[in-house]
């Protein structure tokens, strides 16, 4: 459907009775243009609900209480302002409205960051059990962080663990620094900047868990617009996408300690990463919620240190 201008959606959402019906207007509105969901949402409605609570500024708590109530004219200008982008430019809506949601915690984000998506989110709210088993307060290492969602949650999960948070991206850890912050986690976190485990020499973790870029070349040219705001360097890696992947496979181990495990987020490479390494025992989780190709691993069973 063809692009629409914000004094149209304004002047289609003015006639929304309560602020009930105002989701329900937005919803239509995002369903009749062909977008992609994915960046927090899979689907009109819930991309409306989060919209226009964001715009005007209301908890999802007070859902309830507001939802029959007559929303205030500059909320309605607000809402048109973000669903014009959210149309017009595919603008994916975190990016918008600046906040993301992960395990069920909030996190600033923009575009200096991926927006979280991992289902390593319902693994780190079972505190990664039964398979992490550490003796005393579990280490963690959070390896490409971008706005530190992982790691952050984490520790926010894990009373007492320590995490490390890692990314090569300057701006994105300044970004993951806010979210440390927001969470008020700066006494259990410590956010380094690195390529790999460049600037970790010596560190000794109970499990490392990443969601490293992974997207192969081909693939980057077949995303959704939303992708195209995400930065790149946080998507696409080279040797059809594996590159990050086998640095990771590689070199875990020697900051691995003994009974330390591996968890790594590999999506649509995961054939490939089979493939390559057949000889590697991995597990692939499943996730109540859906997600997949993310695989666990045990130090004894990594692939030869390279
Ligand atoms: C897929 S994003 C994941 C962000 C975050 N973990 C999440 O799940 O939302 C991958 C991240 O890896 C970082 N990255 C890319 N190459 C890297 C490298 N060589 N060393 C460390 N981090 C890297 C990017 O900057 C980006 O923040």
């Amino acid at each position: 459907m063809a692009e629409v201008d914000t004094a149209s959606l304004k002047a289609i959402l003015v006639s929304s009775t309560s602020i009930g019906h105002l989701v329900q207007t937005v919803a239509r509105e995002l369903d009749q243009h062909d977008l992609f969901y994915g960046h927090g949402t899979d689907n009109p409605d819930d991309e409306a609900y989060s919209l226009v609570f964001a715009a005007l500024d209301i908890a999802f708590d007070d859902a309830e209480a507001c939802w029959d109530q007559l929303p205030e004219a500059d909320g309605i200008e607000k809402v048109a302002g973000l669903l014009s982008q959210r149309i017009n430019e595919r603008v994916p809506l975190p990016y918008l409205t600046g906040i993301a949601w992960f395990a069920g915690l909030p996190f600033h984000i923009d575009r200096r960051a991926l927006i979280p998506r991992s289902p390593i989110a319902q693994l780190l709210e079972q505190g990664y059990s039964p398979w992490l088993q550490p003796q005393g307060a579990p280490r963690v290492l959070d390896m490409c962080t971008g706005n530190g969602c992982i790691g952050i949650a984490t520790a926010a999960y894990m009373e007492d663990a320590k995490v490390d948070i890692a990314d090569i991206s300057a701006s994105a850890l300044a970004l993951a620094r806010e979210n440390v912050a927001l969470h008020e986690l700066e006494d259990r976190i410590e956010v380094i900047e690195s390529d790999l485990f460049g600037a970790l020499q010596g560190r000794q973790y109970d499990l490392i868990v990443s969601n490293p870029p992974y997207v192969p070349h081909d693939s980057m040219l077949k995303l959704p617009s939303e992708y195209s705001h995400e930065p790149v360097m946080a998507l696409e890696a080279d040797d059809e996408g594996m590159a990050i992947v086998d640095k990771i496979l590689r070199q875990s181990s020697r900051f691995l300690k003994e009974n330390g495990i591996l968890v790594v987020e590999v999506g649509e490479i995961q054939q490939a990463v089979e493939k390559r390494y057949n000889e590697t025992p991995f597990t692939w989780l499943e996730f109540e919620r859906g997600g997949e190709g993310v695989f666990l691993l045990n130090r004894a069973d990594l692939p030869e240190p390279g």
